[in-house]
């Protein structure tokens, strides 16, 4: 079976490993990833996020499957592009993706169907009605509506400490964008529970927890992802309960969408919230999770392709999981996120990584003259998965050690002190009444 997959991060490297196991793959990627590259038949560089330059670059190709995998790709039109050169496509529409790129429809959607789990949210156009929201709520969310990479949102308490700084942040969404979306700040644990879906159906893969904050301990910017962890079936927070209540919402969704005259087929992302009062809604991606993707895929018994088909065929052939632990930790450039250092020299040792038995993927990289170099975002996903989060912890943690050069990374994703923590917030969360 001929694969198309675009996309060129550390989680289309994990997409890719799967998919090469069973097929023949082929890629798409605005610039070369040279772990894709090494898996692909054959591969084409050009821009993603344009739907037309994808179109040319593939042209006089036939495929049997496609996959566009980032947010800007799909919120481009690429999947409708691959439905049109008439593969099937186990990636969203532009109209279905609107799930994650206009964070207002999202909302709406929710609100017209029953959906549960929204905070208090509006969206405003207007300066005054900003001001008047912020003051009405007390502590907010302050969103921009569409794609940000996961940096846009400002809450109080970790961006704002006054009902001043919220508004001012607001009005410059305002004069930028047009409007913005303001939330009633929620308080709890944030996880992720992604499903692979075929229209009507949703299938769960396990739950996991991202760290978007730049440093040690939760402070500092946000990021794309700092490092991620699983733990099998539930994450140590989060019960049973928990993990109906954010599957029902996800099917929920599904069924929205539908009605909508907008069927999701893909990967639906939710993040979720445990909070004193039952689970909330943070969003909703259409893609899979970076680092997300790297822990679950890594579970993943059995085939991403025959997964994949049977979602674009329509009748989804719900995967199996292993119940290992897995543990990401993302090596970045010195100075990110801020000053991130470019174009800087970095050494794999594979051999290394492969005696320690983490795997390695690849972000965002280039080759120069046969050397890895930096582009200045995140740089290679070290994975470590055992039977234990700590062993996977101590994994991932020694594989970091193997890659060589001007990068750095959170220690504290995946040890036994972080998760302490959550589960000790949530506790005290839910003894509240
Ligand atoms: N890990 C956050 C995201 O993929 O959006």
């Amino acid at each position: 079976m001929k694969v198309l997959l675009v996309g060129n991060g550390a989680r289309e490297h994990a997409i890719a490993e799967r998919l090469a196991q069973d097929c023949e793959l082929y890629a798409v990627m605005s610039k070369k990833n040279p772990a894709i590259a090494q898996l692909a038949k054959q591969y084409w560089l050009c821009d993603i996020e344009d739907a037309a330059a994808v179109r040319k670059a593939i042209a006089g190709n036939e495929f049997d499957l496609g996959f566009a995998s980032p947010d800007a790709t799909l919120a481009a039109g690429v999947s409708d592009v691959l439905q049109a050169a008439g593969m099937f496509v186990a990636s969203p529409s532009k109209a279905a993706s609107r799930i994650e790129w206009d964070k207002g429809f999202m909302r709406a959607v929710l609100r017209r169907h029953g959906v549960k789990g929204s905070p208090l949210h509006e969206v405003v156009a207007s300066s005054s009605d900003a001001l008047r929201i912020i003051k009405d709520y007390g502590d907010v969310a302050v969103k921009p509506l569409g794609l940000t990479g996961g940096k846009g949102v400002k809450v109080s308490g970790d961006h704002f400490n006054s009902t001043e700084e919220a508004a001012s942040y607001a009005y410059s969404l305002i004069e930028k964008d047009g409007n913005v979306l303001i939330e009633e700040k929620m308080v709890g644990e944030e996880f992720t529970l992604q499903a692979f879906c075929d229209g009507s159906r949703v299938s769960t893969m396990p739950p996991v927890q991202d760290h978007k904050r730049a440093f040690e301990g939760d402070i500092g910017a946000n990021t794309g992802g700092m490092g991620s962890y699983s733990t099998g079936p539930l994450l140590p927070f989060i019960q049973q309960s928990d993990m109906d209540e954010a599957k029902k919402v996800l099917q929920d969704v599904i069924r929205a969408m539908k009605k909508e005259g907008s069927p999701f087929t893909g990967v639906l992302y939710g993040q979720f919230m445990v909070t004193a009062h039952g689970i909330r809604v943070v969003e909703f991606n259409a893609r899979f999770g970076d680092p997300e993707a790297i822990n679950v895929l890594s579970l993943l018994e059995g085939s991403l392709t025959d997964t994949f088909l049977s979602m674009a065929e329509g009748h989804l052939d719900a995967p199996a999981f292993s119940n290992d632990c897995t543990v990401v930790k993302y090596l970045v450039p010195e100075g990110y996120p801020e000053k991130p250092l470019k174009d800087a020299e970095v050494a794999v040792d594979s051999f290394g990584l492969e005696e320690c038995r983490a795997r390695i993927y690849y972000a965002s990289v280039y080759e120069n003259s046969g050397k890895i170099m930096t582009t200045g975002s995140r740089a290679f996903g070290i994975l470590g998965r055992a039977a234990t989060v700590a062993e996977a912890e101590r994994i991932s943690e020694n594989g970091c050690g193997f890659v060589r050069g001007p990068v750095w990374h959170r220690k504290d994703i995946g040890t036994d002190a972080l998760i302490q923590r959550r589960v000790d917030h949530v506790r005290s969360l839910r003894v509240k009444p």
